[in-house]
């Protein structure tokens, strides 16, 4: 009985232990994946991207906008992140990757990110609705433009979809 709870505490301090592994990831921008992920046989995702209001959702807000940090939180990746975890990321790439995948710099090798487990274990994210659901709150500051549709992530997710073609499911 004894053993059996050594076991499950020990078992508890690896979770805990594998669960916070990504700790330290930082965020490298997106011209960190594009040098991956911009050829056209596996979707191009990086084209994709550029192609989707995210990338100019920095650069459409006014000078007074660029400068709050109320707006940059949902406006821009570099603005809803901790300081301390920019490593090459800019804020003028607005919604850029890592806002939805996780911050990049411990699964961005070649090694790595073939392996789905060990790009998870290492940060990467695999987005779901709530990962949107982060910005796209329906609360927006005062005199906010309204939105242009209402929430629907099947929608939504639609307009921003880039798929990898060769990726098996
Ligand atoms: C050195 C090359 C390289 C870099 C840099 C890179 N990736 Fe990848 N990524 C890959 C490879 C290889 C795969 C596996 C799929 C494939 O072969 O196309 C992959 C897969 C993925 C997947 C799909 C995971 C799955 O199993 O569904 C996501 C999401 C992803 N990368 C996001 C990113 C993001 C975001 C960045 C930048 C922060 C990035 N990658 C940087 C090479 C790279
Ligand atoms: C809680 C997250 C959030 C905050 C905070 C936020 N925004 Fe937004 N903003 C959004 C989203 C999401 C959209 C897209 C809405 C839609 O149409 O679906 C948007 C759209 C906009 C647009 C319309 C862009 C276009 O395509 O025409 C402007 C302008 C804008 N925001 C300005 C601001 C300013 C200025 C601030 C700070 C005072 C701010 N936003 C704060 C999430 C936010
Ligand atoms: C607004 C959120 C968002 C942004 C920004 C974003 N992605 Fe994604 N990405 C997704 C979602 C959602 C999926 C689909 C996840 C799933 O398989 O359910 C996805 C899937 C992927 C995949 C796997 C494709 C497949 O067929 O499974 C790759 C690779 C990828 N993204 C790379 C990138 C790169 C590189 C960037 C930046 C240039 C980027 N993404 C920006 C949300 C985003
Ligand atoms: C870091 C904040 C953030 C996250 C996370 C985010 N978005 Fe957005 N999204 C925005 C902002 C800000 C805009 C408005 C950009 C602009 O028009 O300038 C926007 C705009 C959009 C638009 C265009 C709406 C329109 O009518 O113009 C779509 C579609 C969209 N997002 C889908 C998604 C999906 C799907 C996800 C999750 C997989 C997601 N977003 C995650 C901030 C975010």
């Amino acid at each position: 009985m004894k053993c059996l709870k050594l076991m499950l505490v020990i078992g508890f301090a690896l979770t805990i232990s594998v669960s916070s592994y990504a700790q330290g990831a930082k965020y490298i921008g997106a011209n960190g994946c594009k040098m991956c992920h911009n050829k056209p046989e596996k979707g191009a995702q990086h084209a994709q991207w550029l192609k989707t209001s995210h990338s100019k959702a920095y650069s459409k807000l006014d000078d007074a906008g660029k400068k709050n940090p109320d707006c940059l939180k949902c406006h821009s990746t570099a603005g809803s992140v901790n300081k301390s975890l920019i490593a090459t990321l800019k804020v003028d790439e607005g919604v850029s990757c890592e806002s939805c995948h996780g911050p990049g710099s411990m699964y961005k090798t070649a090694a790595i990110m073939k392996n789905r487990e060990q790009s998870i274990a290492k940060g990467m994210i695999i987005p779901t609705e709530a990962t949107c659901k982060a910005c796209h709150t329906g609360k927006k500051p005062e005199g906010h433009p309204a939105d242009k549709k209402p929430w629907n992530y099947a929608e939504f997710n639609k307009v921003i979809n880039h798929p990898d073609p060769t990726l098996k499911k």
